[in-house]
């Protein structure tokens, strides 16, 4: 949909511009060179596979290389017995990174069964600097590695590793460059994230995607209300806008914008009806933004916000800057203007220093909140962070013993939050066939649930009308309006 620049009529004999994104369109064509030479060498496109493994700031990405990849002529499947497969990682906690060095072992063994077949890493992980030693070490298998900074390089990358038998790899350290109007393939043609700023300036205690991610940068509100206009023209019905903190969106723009400002704008947009945003930091919420969820209709009533811990104690230490009765306050607040609000939560069980007092504290929040929903994680030490220098790490049994106390309190409460709804008709996004009976869809509430009920492929796309009969707790079944 980007595709303002038509490939096939760049002339490649020439030298490459220096100027984006028409260097990456000349480097697309290049590619595409590539790919017609393999077709008519094996009779077939050549096969990519794009694997997500991180949040949706990452699945974001992954809608960009798959872009690139199908501009320049790979056919894209979701095997990875294909004859390129990249893996965008994400490194937020230990256990990401174990599953690709897994993940590697097996695909390892596809590749000598095809030798042809070009293997690439890219995303959070490959910015960290022991990551990618230990890959030129181990794993020298690998064709090609870059990181998040230059994700937009990748048309260039890709030649350059097609034309190379070594490793490539190019890492940036950070950025403060933007690059838009390349490529995006959409995986649903009627929803789709939009960035709305990269980054982050946080530096919360314990997380390695300031690190990772490099400081905050805003895109210009122009270039995100074009894109979303765009999106709308292309049958695109819902948006998420994505940031690590979306909160603190436009600060340091030239001309400063607050996130309500670009919501309201946002919401103007013919044919978008729906409009969600991720992540929010409870310490940027502003009554402002508040105002505007009120007033406009296209916004979703859910908000999620990550509280990490319930003790004020531990909240200063994990550098959060808002303390637990600031939390509630909010959470108050937010109930008062919008009070079908859903509220859902990110909570970390195990941080360095954690009592059984500040145990207690997040439950307290937890049983006073009553989220609609909560992921838990296990406290994952991550080199570099401050919190890894911290002496007072908690030992292995006394965390999971709170984690499985804390995942059995949220799942209680969830249940009977989620079912409040019960019996209601409500607006649902319709967006696939039900995975397990297909005389099903599946739908998905403003409030990010799902409803089961019977429909047809025709509905898939649009938003309609359905009452709520029965809660199963995470999910509900349901019956299409006027049926
Ligand atoms: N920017 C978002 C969070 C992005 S990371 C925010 O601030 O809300 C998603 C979640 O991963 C975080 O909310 C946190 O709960 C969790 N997380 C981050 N670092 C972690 C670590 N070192 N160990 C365990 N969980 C972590
Ligand atoms: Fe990590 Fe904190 Fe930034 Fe979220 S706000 S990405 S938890 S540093
Ligand atoms: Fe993971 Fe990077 Fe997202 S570390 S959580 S993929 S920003």
């Amino acid at each position: 949909m980007y595709n303002e620049i038509d490939i096939t009529k760049i002339d490649t004999a020439q030298e490459p511009p220096l100027a984006e994104p028409e260097r990456q369109y000349y480097f697309m064509a290049k590619c595409r060179e590539w790919t017609d030479a393999f077709a008519k060498e094996h009779g077939r496109r050549p096969q990519a596979c794009v694997v997500n493994m991180g949040c949706q700031m990452n699945a974001r990405d992954s809608e960009k290389l798959t872009g690139i990849l199908e501009e320049v002529g790979y056919e894209t499947v979701s095997d990875e017995h294909a004859d390129f497969v990249i893996y965008n990682t994400c490194t937020v906690r230990d256990n990401a990174n174990q599953k690709v060095y897994g993940r590697l072992g097996f695909l390892h063994s596809l590749k000598k069964k095809n030798p042809g077949m070009r293997i690439a890493l890219c995303g959070c992980m490959m910015q960290e600097p022991s990551v990618v030693e230990k890959l030129k070490k181990s794993y020298r298998f690998v064709n090609l590695i870059f990181g998040t900074h230059n994700i937009y390089k990748f048309a260039e990358l890709l030649f350059c590793s097609l034309e190379s038998e070594e490793m490539v790899i190019d890492i940036w350290k950070d950025t403060d460059k933007i690059v838009e109007d390349l490529p995006a393939e959409r995986k649903y043609f009627f929803k789709s994230g939009v960035n709305i700023m990269f980054g982050c300036n946080n530096f919360c205690s314990y997380c390695i995607v300031p690190y990772v991610r490099g400081r905050e940068r805003s895109r210009k509100p122009q270039d995100i209300l074009r894109e979303i206009e765009k999106l709308a023209a292309d049958g695109v019905v819902e948006i998420m806008l994505l940031g690590q903190n979306v909160n603190s969106y436009g600060k340091n723009l030239e001309m400063p914008v607050t996130f309500a400002e670009l919501l309201r704008e946002a919401a103007k947009i013919d044919g978008i009806q729906r409009i969600r945003f991720m992540t929010s930091h409870p310490k940027d919420l502003s009554d402002e933004l508040i105002q505007a969820m009120k007033e406009l209709p296209k916004v979703c009533h859910h908000m999620h916000l990550p509280l990490q811990s319930g003790s004020s104690r531990l909240l200063k230490i994990m550098n959060r800057r808002y303390t637990k009765e600031q939390y509630l306050r909010l959470v108050e607040k937010l109930r008062e203007a919008i009070p079908d609000i859903s509220l859902t939560t990110d909570i970390i069980v195990g941080f360095p220093g954690e009592t059984e007092e500040d145990f207690q504290e997040t439950l307290d929040v937890v049983r006073k909140v009553r989220y609609d929903s909560a992921f838990t994680f296990i406290y994952s030490k991550r080199t570099g962070t401050p919190a890894a220098a911290m002496e007072n790490q908690v030992p292995e049994d006394v965390v999971k013993e709170r984690f499985d106390r804390l995942l059995k309190e949220v799942q209680a409460i969830s249940k009977e939050t989620s079912s409040r709804f019960e019996g209601q008709t409500v607006p649902v996004l319709v967006e696939q066939i039900n995975e397990q009976d297909p005389d099903l869809v599946t739908g998905r509430l403003g409030n990010n649930l799902l409803v089961h009920f019977p429909g047809t492929e025709e509905l898939i796309g649009k938003i309609v009308n359905v009452t709520l009969t029965e809660s199963k707790g995470f999910y509900y079944l349901g019956e299409l309006e006027g049926n």
